[in-house]
């Protein structure tokens, strides 16, 4: 009955998420400290966390959706909607937004026709905006996936998006 009970409660992870958060679950005395990770296995695997799937790792990690929720809503790159295989996020803090990033956010948009937030129609790609990514000397700054891309201009943006 136990085992019914726990299979239903983690519907829709799959065995190798469950595997993976239990492994992190692990490393810790308390499985608050999961909560971030957790959420970034689910992502690596899908992209993105649906409501379904927080509330699957709620259950797993014992805690309330609404922590997780909380988690994920203050971490910018833990997404909870669909992105596209890579998401540009262009730094729209203080001194990139004193040295273009509007117009990089426009030209990326532009290029891609979306809105922040929303997936190219082929989808690869999605822009969104993010706080002060440390590079400020080097503004204005995208991060294009994993990858820090500094002075941006124009040209750097056609470059980015291979056009
Ligand atoms: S303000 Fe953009 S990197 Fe700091």
């Amino acid at each position: 009955m136990k085992e019914q009970t726990e299979k239903s409660s983690f519907e829709g992870l799959s065995p190798a998420e469950i595997r993976e958060i239990n492994a992190e679950i692990s490393e810790y005395e308390d499985k608050m400290a999961v909560s971030t990770e957790a959420l970034k296995i689910i992502q690596k695997h899908r992209r993105w966390v649906s409501d379904e799937c927080l509330v699957a790792v709620a259950e797993l990690l014992e805690l309330s959706p609404a922590h997780l929720e909380g988690v994920a809503t203050f971490d910018n790159l833990i997404y909870r909607k669909p992105v596209g295989k890579t998401v540009i996020h262009y730094c729209n803090s203080v001194t990139c937004w004193m040295l273009g990033s509007d117009q990089v956010r426009e030209r990326l948009c532009r290029h891609l026709n979306v809105e922040p937030g929303e997936m190219s129609a082929d989808g690869e790609y999605t822009v969104l905006p993010i706080v002060c990514l440390g590079a400020c000397d080097h503004a204005p700054v995208v991060m294009v996936g994993d990858e820090l891309r500094l002075d941006i201009t124009e040209d750097v943006v056609d470059e980015i998006l291979g056009r």
